[in-house]
């Protein structure tokens, strides 16, 4: 095996699922259709992911920005959630998947907060693939959020602003409990994070492709996961780091 596939499955892979409304236009239906054949395509790639070993694996269902769609078409996306966690929930259960949901739960409905919540506490003991879906969530939202949790320690005196680390501050977020996403997956064409894990994605490898999501499957996936095994991560060094190949830059700058 070369150095460079030594990585080759990422721990944890984060995906923009992108192009939904194009796909249904395309076909001169309404976005809505689009959003329906989204879910199938998530089903499928959710299950190949966990088939390749990914230990991880992050869905941007829904961003903070999103809100300013037209309502109905917030309203649908809302009830397809809700309708496609109760679908699927068993599958995944049983499949030894853990359900989590990142984002800001004050604005939505409670019938899908309430779903979320039920999901979490359902799954949250299961060995398997961590399925982290992000709904109302917004990287800079998130940002404030964790500043904010670690200006409350200073107020308390429990922490000196001299003292903060990355780890401190990378603690406070969404996701701080987990690994950072090694490889970030955009379909639909747009090259653009669009408010997605700002902190987290520091140096995950990116993949962008024109594929929208309807039509991105598990040969799509394979694809992706083909390309992340040909690359040389660094990680800001002149080598890739010797052991381990997921090595991440120190914690305590
Ligand atoms: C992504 O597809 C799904 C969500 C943002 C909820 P879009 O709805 O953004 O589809 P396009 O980009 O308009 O084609
Ligand atoms: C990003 O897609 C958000 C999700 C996939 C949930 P958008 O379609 O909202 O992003 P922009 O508007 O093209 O940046
Ligand atoms: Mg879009």
């Amino acid at each position: 095996m070369n150095p460079v596939s030594m990585n080759v499955v990422p721990r944890h892979v984060a995906i923009i699922m992108d192009g939904n409304g194009r796909w249904a236009t395309q076909r001169g239906q309404p976005r809505l259709y689009g959003h329906e054949a989204g879910v199938r395509a998530t089903r499928a790639v959710v299950r190949a992911c966990r088939d390749a070993g990914v230990s991880v694996l992050t869905l941007y269902a829904f961003s903070s920005e999103n809100w300013f769609r037209p309502a109905a078409e917030v309203g649908f996306l809302l009830e397809l959630f809700v309708r496609t966690m109760g679908v699927e929930l068993d599958t995944l259960h049983a499949e030894g998947v853990r359900v989590r949901f990142i984002g800001d739960r004050a604005r939505l409905p409670q019938t899908l907060t309430a779903v979320m919540e039920a999901s979490e506490r359902r799954t949250a003991d299961n060995p398997g693939m961590v399925l982290v879906i992000a709904l109302g969530y917004g990287g800079r939202q998130d940002l404030v959020q964790g500043v904010r949790a670690l200006g409350r320690r200073i107020e308390a005196a429990t922490l000196r602003a001299e003292e903060i680390t990355e780890a401190d501050l990378g603690a406070t977020l969404a996701l701080g409990d987990l690994p950072d996403p090694d490889l970030l997956i955009r379909t639909g064409g747009e090259y653009r994070i669009s408010n997605f894990l700002l902190w987290h994605l520091a140096y995950a490898e990116l993949y962008f492709c024109d594929t929208l999501w309807p039509d991105f499957g598990p040969a799509e996936l394979s694809s992706a996961l083909a390309w992340y095994g040909g690359r040389e991560r660094r990680f800001g060094r002149t080598e890739p780091p010797s052991s381990g190949a997921m090595m991440e830059p120190a914690d305590d700058q």
